[in-house]
Order: C-alpha cells, then structure tokens, then sequence
C-alpha cells in the first residue's frame, strides 16, 4: 500500500527529453516525455488499443503515437488520432498524471489530480539559489534499489548508523554520545542531534579544514511520503551554529527522494547543495564520487535488509533509542495511507 495523493520525485529533469522514458512508480507503469514546446508529461505507459506499452512509441509534436498501430494521444492522454479512420473510438485514453518541475526535478502525482497540490512539495530552495552549489547524485539517474523505500527513510532519520557504516568519511564515535530529539508535524518528522564541542568526522576536517574540535549538527526533516531533507555540517566550537546560526563552517544538504517503484524496490533520488567552496571543482569531484559511494554503502544495507525481510517477512524486530524518529514517520505514514482509504471508500 502507498500514500497515492503525494508528490514523489518521478525523474530528474534532464533525464525527460522527446524519447519516451518509461519507468514503474507506486507499481503502475509511467511514460514520461517532452513535448515539442518543453513540457514534461507523464501518462500510463499502457496504450488503450492492445496494451502496448506507449513508451515503444514515438513523440510526435504536442504528444506520442503508438509504436503497433499508430494512435496518437495528447498531453492529457485523449486520442487525436487513428490511422486511416476519421472517427475516434469513444473512451479512447489513457491516464494522465499532474506534473510539476522544480528543484530540477520533475515531480508526480500519483493520486486524485483533483488534490494535487503544488505547495505541498517540500521548500528545497537551496537547490535553485546563487548561493549554494548542487551537485546531482548517481550523474542525475536515480539508484535503483532493491529495498522497499520505508527502510532507506529509517536509514537516512537514524544517522547513528553514519559510525558503524561509514567510519571512513562521515562516521565517528561520537554521533552515539548524543541523543536525538524527534518532533512530529502534521506532514512531517523532524530529527535533531546537536554535538557541541566534538571530533570532526574524515570528511567534514579536511573539507572545513578544522585542526580541532567542532560543533556538529544533524538536523533531519522528513516530509511524506519520504522526501528527506538531511541538513549537517560542522563550524568552529562555539560559532553559534548549534544555536542555529548554520551559513557557515561546512554546511550542507543531502536531499533525497527514495520513489517506489514496487514494494520491494525504489527508485533513488538524491542530490547535494552546500554552502561552502561552491566554486571548487575538486569539491564537486568529492560529492559525485566519494558521496555516491557513500550512498552505495546505505544501499548495500537496505538491500541486504530487503533480502532478509523477504527470506522471511514475519521475523521479530526490536527497537531502540535511535528509532524514535524512524518510528514516527513510519507511524505518520501508516496513518495517511489509512486516511486515504477512508477517504476513498
Ligand atoms: S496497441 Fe497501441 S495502437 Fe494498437
Ligand atoms: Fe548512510
């Protein structure tokens, strides 16, 4: 079961372009491409002739033809056109879905286009402004993984994992020394750890250049269905980043979008924007390759998990400390699918 009225990231920008790209989100087949005036469009990627999929098809102008028989459909997936026939069949389309681009993705909505309501995508502004430096993940492709996208949200909301999982470049011992505070909004689960005074992690003392200690901030804001904003960095001790004073020190966002593709695998969006030596080449080098690999490293995990959880679906879990935000956005979640059955009955 998936929220369905939500906004999920459905490509990167770049990625639709006037050959149809096709991609499976929430389990329905998608066909996503550019019409001659630069709009992106989404539709079923099912032609409502004899199923084949339209992402076989070409684009045409303002829309696509069928790769079998040739019907052609418009934006908002009618069909203008039959081949050597001037009737159009009655009931002849196929769905359309509501798109937004912005922060250079393109965004979809996969329920009710009556809700979908722009100003519920997340205020990711920092990856659109002058002032700070994206650097797009995987070169602008998603990852795709073999998880359900749930346990890539616990993984980004439980960052005491960065110590066991990453210790060569985020990861140090003191991320555990600190306990997390966990906020539940109506939409969204935010997770705060503060570490004043600590030891940088690899990463953040060469990047900062820091030869002491630092105050390190993890600051993570999870909105649904699993749009995760992961705010870090390190200054000075006592630079007043911790009393929230962050444009400064390293500061960054990793931005991520895990989109099902079915229940037991996502496709990964994420991107990077940071507000310091935006100008450096060699920075941008370290977040497309080092970061990837870094991501890589969750990924093994979250798909070892999804193995195991498929081996045998009923095991027990057991919770600890560090779960408490991972919890409530699960329990968010759980609570707005159910919402939306009720509303949908
Ligand atoms: S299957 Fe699409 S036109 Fe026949
Ligand atoms: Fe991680």
């Amino acid at each position: 079961m998936f929220l369905r009225n939500a906004w999920y990231v459905a490509a990167w920008g770049s990625e639709v372009t006037d050959v149809p790209l096709a991609r499976t989100l929430l389990d329905e087949p998608v066909v996503l491409f550019r019409i001659d005036d630069g709009m992106p469009v989404a539709l079923e990627d099912r032609c409502c002739h004899r199923q084949l999929p339209l992402s076989m098809g070409k684009v045409v102008g303002d829309g696509i033809r069928c790769g079998y028989h040739g019907l052609q459909f418009d934006a908002g997936g009618r069909c203008r056109h039959v081949p050597g026939q001037s009737a159009v069949p009655p009931g002849a389309a196929v769905r359309t879905y509501p798109l937004v681009e912005r922060w250079g993705w393109v965004w979809i909505w996969m329920g009710d286009s009556a809700h979908a309501d722009e100003s519920a995508i997340p205020d990711w502004w920092f990856m659109d402004h002058p002032e700070w430096k994206v650097v797009p993940g995987n070169e602008g492709r998603p990852i795709h993984t073999r998880s359900n996208y749930e346990l890539i949200s616990d993984n980004l909301l439980d960052l005491s994992h960065v110590g066991y999982v990453h210790p060569d470049t985020i990861g140090s011992d003191a991320v555990v020394r600190f306990p997390v505070r966990t906020e539940r909004k109506a939409d969204r689960v935010v997770m705060t750890r503060l570490m004043p005074n600590v030891v940088p992690p690899p990463f953040h003392r060469v990047a900062g250049e820091f030869e002491g200690n630092v105050d390190r901030w993890m600051i993570v804001e999870a909105a649904l269905p699993a749009l995760i904003d992961v705010n870090v960095g390190s200054a000075e001790v006592g630079s007043g980043v911790l009393e929230g004073d962050r444009l400064q020190g390293i500061a960054y966002h990793a931005l991520n979008a895990p989109t099902p593709e079915t229940a037991t695998s996502t496709h990964f969006f994420y991107a990077h924007a940071r507000f310091f030596k935006t100008d450096s080449a060699a920075m941008d080098e370290v977040y497309r390759r080092d970061f990837y690999r870094i991501f890589m490293e969750d990924v093994a995990i979250v798909e070892a998990q999804q193995a195991a959880l498929d081996r045998d679906p009923d095991a027990r879990w057991i919770d600890i400390n560090v779960d408490a935000p991972g919890l409530a956005m699960r329990a968010l979640l759980r609570e707005s699918i159910a919402a939306e059955a009720t509303l949908a009955a």
